[in-house]
């Protein structure tokens, strides 16, 4: 995974939990990097999940919660840093439906070690989408934050159901409807 996720993860525990519980996280999950992440470094996927995990167990806060979290604050970034790579989307179909053949292939040319998920969607109506996440990694929660970081962005607002087509989570449908 590439270090500018940890970078901004451990970015975003700093600024909601403080510098404590921050150094707990670290020492507490046992990172082969020390917890010391480059935004163009690669680390183990694994780092991710037992800093998650970790900083759960901390703030008895559920896993999918946080990730959710994370993924709003994340697409934060992604808006002020990749700029040029959100286009001319006007509203969340429009960047929605450019994830995977625009920003995703974008992203793959700056990191070519990039991990990246298989993102499809398909418009039903003008008010209505469905959104297919497939990754090993299984990180649906963290997508659900970036969806949700990304109507922010668009001042729009949608219910958005998700159901499992894979139950470990590998598969993942969202189903968007304007409210
Ligand atoms: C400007 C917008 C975006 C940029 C620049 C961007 C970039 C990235 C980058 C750099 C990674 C890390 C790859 C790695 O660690 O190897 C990533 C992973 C990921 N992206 Fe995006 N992304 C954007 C929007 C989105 C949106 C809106 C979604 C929501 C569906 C999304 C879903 C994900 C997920 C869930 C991952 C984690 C890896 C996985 O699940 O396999 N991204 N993206």
């Amino acid at each position: 995974m590439k270090g500018i996720i940890f970078t901004e993860f451990i970015e975003m525990v700093e600024a909601k939990f403080g510098m404590e519980i921050t150094d707990a996280i670290i020492q507490n999950s046992q990172l082969k990097s020390g917890g010391i992440y480059t935004a163009v470094g690669t680390y183990d996927f694994g780092e991710m999940v037992s800093l998650v995990v970790n900083l759960s167990k901390k703030t008895k806060i559920e896993v999918p919660l946080l990730l959710n979290v994370f993924g709003e604050h994340l697409f934060g970034h992604f808006t002020k840093n990749y700029k040029s790579m959100i286009g001319h989307s006007k509203n969340t179909f429009d960047m929605l439906e450019i994830i995977d053949q625009v920003i995703h292939v974008e992203v793959e040319k700056l990191y070519p070690d990039a991990q990246l998920p298989k993102i499809t969607t398909s418009r039903i109506s003008e008010n209505e989408m469905i959104l297919d996440y497939c990754s090993e990694r299984k990180m649906a929660d963290l997508a659900y934050g970036l969806i949700l970081g990304c109507q922010t962005h668009f001042k729009e607002e949608f219910r958005i159901d998700k159901e499992y087509l894979e139950a470990d989570g590998s598969h993942v449908r969202f189903h968007l409807i304007r409210k």
